[in-house]
């Protein structure tokens, strides 16, 4: 029978669901609490949760990862939470709603919105670096790994295309900044998954590819939704990209050439994909979901 990601999904995100708010009780324990309810009210109001939720199917295809997975995957979430929040301010995107909610600056002012923007992507590090002994070649590696696709030369680096003045609306451009913006983190959460599993090098490979080609797509698809969708089914504004004068597929390719281009994205993945899981499961569903998804 053929997998049924309908069936599985709302699963494997309690799963995570459950994960972070149990680290957030940890945290909760050393920090101010105001600055506690700013990040937990990001971070525990829901999401896809489809970072950590590739994370743990990685590590699951491989045999599991444990507790290092589990961190892995809560590493990510605080850090693509805390892209969300910053991304939303005044200064970058100017948005008001965000997963069917007032955004974090509007409820608890710019200054605290970054700061607990700023406390998500420190604490993420300690998720992940902290452990066992015997966890610590792992951990180490995706730590390395997670810095590189957060920052200047990911996901950050990307934000910079993203804003910058002068940049052109052409399809390279486009593709690399949303290789930064958005496909980094994303790949990144594919690799944690087979470094937490201690996959082979192949394995990683596999990950490396679908992650690459995902990432783009899920990028594309919310291009595309963001012209195609409404505030309420997607629970953050729509025609933001416009106003916020930002260059997209749509805008770029057009509409029908932006989902021709995601829909091959997604069979890339796929195929890259069957090393790591020979039969179609949860990834290779997670790769049709991430352009077919309507939020
Ligand atoms: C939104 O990410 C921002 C992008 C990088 C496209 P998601 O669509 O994963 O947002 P949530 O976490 O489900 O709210
Ligand atoms: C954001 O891209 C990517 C991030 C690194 C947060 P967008 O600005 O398109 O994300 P949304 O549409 O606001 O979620
Ligand atoms: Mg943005
Ligand atoms: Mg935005
Ligand atoms: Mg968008």
């Amino acid at each position: 029978m053929a997998f049924d990601l309908a069936s599985w999904l709302p699963g494997a995100q309690q799963r995570v669901e459950r994960l972070l708010a149990t680290r957030m009780d940890t945290l909760s324990l050393r920090t101010p609490a105001a600055l506690a309810e700013a990040m937990s009210y990001s971070l525990l109001d829901g999401g896809k949760r489809l970072r950590p939720v590739l994370v743990l199917a990685f590590a699951d295809a491989l045999g599991g990862g444990g507790v290092v997975a589990e961190d892995g995957a809560c590493a990510l979430e605080c850090i693509h939470t805390y892209s969300l929040i910053h991304d939303d301010l005044p200064a970058m995107d100017d948005d008001d709603l965000r997963r069917g909610r007032p955004t974090n600056h509007k409820v608890y002012g710019e200054a605290m919105a970054i700061l607990a923007g700023d406390a998500l992507l420190t604490e993420a590090f300690w998720f992940v670096a902290m452990g066992s002994t015997a966890e610590l070649p792992a951990r180490a590696r995706m730590t390395a790994e997670l810095a590189m696709a957060a920052g200047a030369g990911g996901m950050v680096g990307g934000q910079v295309l993203d804003i910058a003045a002068d940049r052109p609306a052409a399809q390279e451009y486009l593709m690399q900044l949303h290789r930064l913006k958005t496909g980094a983190l994303i790949k990144a959460s594919c690799r944690l998954g087979v470094l937490a599993a201690g996959g082979s090098a192949e394995a990683l490979d596999a990950a490396e590819r679908y992650g690459e080609a995902l990432g783009l797509a899920f990028q594309i698809a919310d291009d595309v939704l963001d012209v195609t969708s409404t505030a309420e089914q997607l629970g953050k504004p729509v025609k933001a990209d416009e106003a916020a004068g930002r260059h997209t597929f749509p805008a770029v390719v057009g509409l029908e050439a932006s989902r021709r281009l995601a829909h091959e994205l997604v069979e890339r993945a796929k195929q890259a994909v069957k090393v790591v899981e020979p039969t179609p499961g949860p990834l290779a569903a997670l790769a049709d979901y991430s352009v077919e998804r309507t939020k």
